[in-house]
């Protein structure tokens, strides 16, 4: 899906195709450095993830391994809690790995925040995260983000994987969402 079959719905296009491709590649290209060698796992956290784990994995030389997670974050439909329920857990143990989790957005940062101190009490050998978009503004708790796409505005953006009500996830840019969706 393009922005122009959706326009009535955007605000503006925050990043592009394009853009994403070529951050993609650069992290790729670092991930492969650091991890070369390395037994690494990609954990995904599902649903928003999708899209960057599966364009990441095709800019990265090494063939690291996917797992998937599911959680719900309680809140509003624009803002998360931090109250997490895990809804599919990993099919992999994590013991000793070198886990990297694969992110969409660190918005609060409280999903994450709890994912990876979930993570920590399972033995991994090392956890990174790796975020395609951050918004430091709306940042209620510190993240060790250690590769990061892009940082935005904190407002509410679709496409790339990111949803409103299950909607937009197939636009192939990241956008703004219209105020007059959600209000
Ligand atoms: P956090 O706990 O506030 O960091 O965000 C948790 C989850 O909420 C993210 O992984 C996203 O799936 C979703 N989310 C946060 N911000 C946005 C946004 O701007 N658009 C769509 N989903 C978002
Ligand atoms: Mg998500």
């Amino acid at each position: 899906m393009r922005a122009s079959d959706i326009a009535g719905d955007l605000d503006r296009i925050l990043v592009t195709e394009e853009q994403i491709h070529d951050k993609l590649d650069e992290l790729g290209a670092r991930i492969d450095a650091d991890y070369a060698g390395k037994d690494v796992l990609l954990v995904g956290v599902l649903k928003g993830a999708v899209m960057v784990m599966a364009d990441l994995a095709r800019h990265l030389t090494i063939d690291a391994p996917m797992d998937w997670m599911a959680v719900s974050s309680y809140g509003s439909s624009t803002k998360s809690s931090g109250v997490v329920q895990i809804r599919k857990d990993l099919d992999t143990p994590l013991e000793g790995r070198h886990v990297l989790v694969v992110e969409d957005i660190i918005d609060s940062g409280l999903t994450l925040n709890w994912l990876l101190e979930h993570f920590r009490t399972r033995g991994v050998a090392s956890l990174e995260v790796c975020a395609l978009l951050r918004k430091p503004d709306a940042m209620k708790v510190e993240i060790d983000a250690k590769y990061v796409g892009f940082d935005i505005p904190s407002d509410f953006v679709v496409g790339y994987g990111l949803d409103y009500a299950e909607r937009y996830r197939g636009l192939r840019d990241v956008a703004v969402l219209a105020p007059h969706v959600y209000s």
